[in-house]
């Protein structure tokens, strides 16, 4: 089970075991340096080679934009186009996998170790196993199109609870690692995990709409999959203002009033998922901190304007362009930031640029955030939730382990606040197709969060009727054979 080695491990075994070696008479035959096969990952049932691990983990990990998803062309697909949606989503899968491994091996071994954590890093390799057998050659049938569109549906539900497991593990391992590493390995990894999940889901939700009988219904005019091309933040507001509303019903008895003015009707091509958890949990806070500050009277006002064009600049310039000062607040989305978002040598052109952009104002008279507080708040895990009443609201439903509650209430967003998760995970969504979140906050007052999410660029050939881009594709796949 123990057969290799994790690199940066190497040199803390050799110094242990240099003077036992060279204290041995020379007849020994065991070899020096010694064989760090003797070494090990953490252990795991996977079949796939730590050769291929590193090998595909070497490959550079291609950026995704949202023109690389509706690309394929308007459901239902035609079989080329869906052959073709097959191929490049898993053209992108498994050098994510895989180095999303590399960064599991790479924590402390008492990390890895946790049980929380060494689940994830199993999941991981799991699925990259599932998907060996496809990405040697190519999807060349529609037998091969459907088994490879289980393994995306197995690969949806197997990292579906990640962000709770992972949390617990984490807040179970606090001893023994450093926080900034913690959110610099989260940050990375929630960030990757967003890329892998969405073309995975992509590729799940065009072939659901393509085969048996919604291909035979009328197509939907604004669904590419998972992306709506009429997308209205203000309709995402109103449905997460009830779910959240009821939240603070259950926990607090009241619900503050949402007010939505500006530009109501304004409407981009973007993925409702996303922006339904950004605005869930920027809400949320929003709630918690009225009503904690007895303000429930003042409605949180959420103002939405649409941007003129952003020009040509690519989301790499957006994304820097929201750095904020070192000193206040170290922003860690900028490592290794290359890898995740998109050139300007994306494949579609016509979709890549001009991408529109909508802002919210999420506006609240909930006190603000202190000062020492404010430095902290886009960190994983950091929360200013009362954990013992956390903990006593846990007692009473018969759960002893207060871990467990707060990690779990990740999962399902239905509690108020307590995971410390919400503004750095929302603001990796928000930043991964080109968007920010910022913050400002008056204390004593009230907040003021900034969301800026830019949508999929022309879109007007998709809206109407069989796309250029779906008979563009199909000339691919028959160049190809
Ligand atoms: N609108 C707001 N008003 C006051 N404090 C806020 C607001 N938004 C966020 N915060 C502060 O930032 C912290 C972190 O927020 P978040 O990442 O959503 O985690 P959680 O809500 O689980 O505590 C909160 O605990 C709170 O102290
Ligand atoms: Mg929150």
């Amino acid at each position: 089970m123990f057969k290799h080695a994790l690199p940066h491990r190497v040199p803390a075994a050799r110094r242990y075991l240099q003077p036992r070696w060279s204290s041995q008479s020379s007849t020994a035959q065991e070899p020096f340096p010694p064989n760090i096969n003797e070494w090990s990952h953490p252990p795991s049932n996977a079949t796939i080679s730590d050769e291929e691990i590193s090998r595909l983990a070497a490959k550079p990990r291609q950026p995704l934009t949202l023109a690389d998803l509706v690309k394929h062309g308007k459901p239902p697909l035609n079989d080329a186009a869906l052959l073709s949606s097959a191929n490049f989503t898993l053209s992108r899968l498994p050098a994510r996998l895989a180095h999303r491994i590399q960064a599991l091996r790479n924590l402390p071994f008492i990390v890895v170790a946790n049980p929380n954590v060494s689940a994830i890093y199993n999941n991981y390799l799991h699925s990259l196993s599932t998907l060996e057998p496809f990405y040697k050659k190519q999807i060349t049938t529609i037998e091969e199109e459907m088994k490879f569109t289980e393994v995306m549906a197995d690969l949806v539900r197997t990292h579906s609870n990640t962000i709770p497991t992972l949390a617990q593990g984490f807040l179970q391992c606090r001893k023994y690692i450093d926080p900034m590493e913690v959110t610099r390995f989260l940050d990375q990894h929630l960030r990757a995990r967003i890329g892998t999940r969405l073309v995975a889901e992509q590729h799940l939700a065009l072939h659901m709409a393509s085969t048996g009988e919604s291909a035979l219904r009328k197509p939907d005019p604004t669904h590419v999959g998972v992306i709506d091309l009429a997308l209205q933040p203000a309709s995402i507001v109103r449905t997460c203002e009830s779910f959240v509303g009821e939240i603070c019903e259950l926990k607090y008895g009241v619900r503050p009033q949402v007010v939505i003015n500006g530009e109501v009707e304004a409407e981009f091509a973007h993925i409702p998922m996303h922006i339904e958890y950004i605005i869930t949990e920027l809400l949320k806070n929003a709630c918690r901190a009225t009503i904690e500050s007895g303000n429930e009277a003042h409605p949180i006002e959420i103002t939405i304007a649409t941007a003129p064009d952003v020009g040509s600049a690519t989301k790499l310039d957006s994304l820097r362009k929201l750095s904020v000062s070192e000193k206040t607040n170290y922003d860690f989305s900028q490592d290794g930031l290359e890898e995740y978002v998109s050139s300007q040598e994306a494949d579609v052109e016509p979709l890549n640029t001009a991408a529109p952009c909508i802002t919210l104002r999420i506006r609240d008279r909930g006190g603000g955030i202190a000062p020492d507080a404010l430095p902290n708040i886009w960190s994983y895990s950091f929360t200013t939730f009362n954990k013992e009443e956390a903990d006593a609201a846990v007692a009473e439903n018969g759960n002893s382990d207060g871990l467990n509650a707060i990690a779990s209430s990740g999962s399902n967003q239905s509690t108020i606040a307590g995971l410390g998760y919400g503004l750095p995970l929302g603001r990796a969504y928000a930043e991964y197709f080109g968007g920010g979140i910022s913050l400002q906050s008056m204390y004593g007052w009230g907040t003021d969060v900034y969301l800026t999410l830019q949508g999929i660029g022309k879109t007007e050939g998709l809206k109407e009727g069989p796309s250029v881009f779906d008979k563009a594709m199909s000339r691919k796949m028959d160049q190809r054979g």
